[in-house]
């Protein structure tokens, strides 16, 4: 009971109370304070109860009732505790009765609209997906041309798969020549094998072989081209400088997604060393013959998650920590800064340069991301539904490479066939620099 007092209400045991319980306590007022309950004071509060005398004796007197009472409601007649009626005019449960008896309740009214509004958005999710599917992926770079490369040599790296297979395909279609820079020459053959036949199965003359046969269509090569080796860089550029007596467009699309941490043969982060630095050391070494064979473009497929990065020059190996999606986003970020140095370095050579980014594109590029089993069926959907096709992410690479309303542009970034603003970052003209004289260094290029 003394614990009820814990309440801790001082008021002082005489002074202050209603007159009425001023004898609460028969006791003579002390000094100091004690603890009262369950009095109104003279400001009109009531204090709880039980009222708590300091002597015993007087505990259970008139004025201090010994426990409040807490009363139940007392239950409506003819029903029962189940909340059915017992009468045998109401035999229904009470708590229909109550909501029936004008329409239906608000709960009912909002499950009903909620559920109209499912139906509606399925409806409409299905339309809109039958029309993406069924009507076709929107061709935007305007190449209904199939001469528009007639007689160009476009290399396309990482062109086995995803964006780099699709807009080799759309460039073969145009009539180019693709040579295909592979890391692996199986893969890229039986790649390379694939579009052919498609090729021909959609009613086109059919491209020529690796041996250089001449189509009508275009003609497709394969090269082996491995980014995450300087050495396998340099001898591809020498085989195509040997081999190729022109270069109208170079698209550096390879690229590696958030890998686990993993070096190159040159000893650099992986992310950083293949979309980065062997693009880098490609682009310096091919720029001969793409100056040669000006007017020429360059086109560098960078990503939106640049916004996520920053060029760390204290740790560009990540080896005092390792983020997989921040440096995923700092080679992207690396990209975009590369294309606007290049870009101000080409000034007046009639060589253009420009970076975009695909969207979010179904492809093979999350291989190293691991998703649980009983997910994966969920998100192949999401995916499906959501996701643009290579055909449709490869949209833009084509446009900068083929389409002739953006000859002579140079520097800029571009999404959906369109140029779009930059981040402060991916402008700044200093760490541009920065890291172009960082990157002939740590590729070899200066000493
Ligand atoms: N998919 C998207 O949503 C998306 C979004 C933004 C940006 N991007 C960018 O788009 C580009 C193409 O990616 P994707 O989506 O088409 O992915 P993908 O299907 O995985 O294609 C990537 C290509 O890069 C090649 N590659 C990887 N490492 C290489 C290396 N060391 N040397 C040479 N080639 C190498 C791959 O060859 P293997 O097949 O032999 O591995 C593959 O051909 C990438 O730069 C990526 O960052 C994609």
């Amino acid at each position: 009971m003394y614990g009820i007092c814990k309440l801790k209400i001082f008021i002082r045991h005489s002074h202050g109370v209603d007159p009425r319980y001023s004898g609460a306590c028969a006791h003579p007022p002390r000094s100091g304070w004690r603890p009262l309950h369950g009095v109104t004071t003279t400001q009109g509060a009531v204090l709880p109860q039980p009222i708590r005398c300091p002597r015993k004796e007087n505990y259970k007197s008139q004025y201090a009732p010994r426990r409040p009472v807490r009363r139940r409601k007392a239950a409506p007649q003819n029903s029962s505790r189940a909340g059915v009626s017992l009468s045998p005019w109401r035999a229904r449960p009470l708590r229909k009765s109550r909501a029936g008896a004008g329409g239906p309740s608000a709960p009912a009214a909002m499950a009903l609209v909620a559920t109209v509004a499912a139906l509606l958005a399925a409806l409409g999710g299905a339309l809109w997906l039958a029309a993406r599917r069924f009507v076709g992926p929107s061709v935007r770079h305007g190449g209904g041309d199939s001469g528009l490369m007639h007689g160009k040599t476009v290399l396309i790296t990482g062109a086995n798969s995803g964006l780099g297979r699709a807009t080799a395909a759309e460039l073969l279609r145009l009539g180019a020549r693709v040579i295909m820079g592979c890391r692996d020459r199986a893969r890229a053959e039986e790649a390379a094998g694939q579009l052919r036949r498609e090729l021909r199965q959609a009613g086109g003359p059919g491209p020529g072989s690796d041996a250089g046969e001449a189509g009508e269509a275009g003609e497709l090569v394969v090269k082996e081209l491995d980014l995450a080796s300087l050495r396998s860089v340099r001898a591809f550029c020498q085989e195509m400088l040997q081999e190729e007596p022109r270069l109208d467009v170079l698209i550096n699309n390879a690229g590696i997604f958030q890998c686990p941490y993993m070096k190159t043969e040159d000893g650099f982060e992986m992310q950083f060393g293949v979309n980065h630095l062997g693009h880098f050391l490609l682009t310096n070494l091919l720029l001969g013959l793409l100056k040669s064979s000006a007017p020429s473009r360059i086109v560098v497929v960078s990503s939106k998650l640049y916004k996520y990065g920053d060029i760390n020059f204290e740790d560009l190996n990540s080896e005092q920590s390792y983020n997989k999606s921040f440096c995923y986003s700092r080679s992207k970020l690396a990209n975009i800064l590369f294309t606007r140095e290049l870009a101000r370095r080409l000034e007046g050579t009639n060589v253009t340069v420009n970076v975009l980014h695909p969207g979010i594109v179904r492809t093979n590029l999350g291989r190293h991301i691991h998703i649980p089993l009983l997910v994966k069926p969920l998100f192949n959907l999401v995916s499906w539904a959501f996701f643009k096709t290579p055909v449709e992410g490869a949209q833009t690479s084509v446009y900068l490479a083929s389409s002739p309303e953006v000859e002579g542009v140079s520097g800029k970034y571009f999404g959906d066939c369109k140029e779009e603003a930059l981040l402060p970052k991916a402008m700044d003209e200093s760490v541009a620099r920065k890291l172009w004289d960082i990157s002939e260094v740590m590729v070899g290029i200066l000493k």
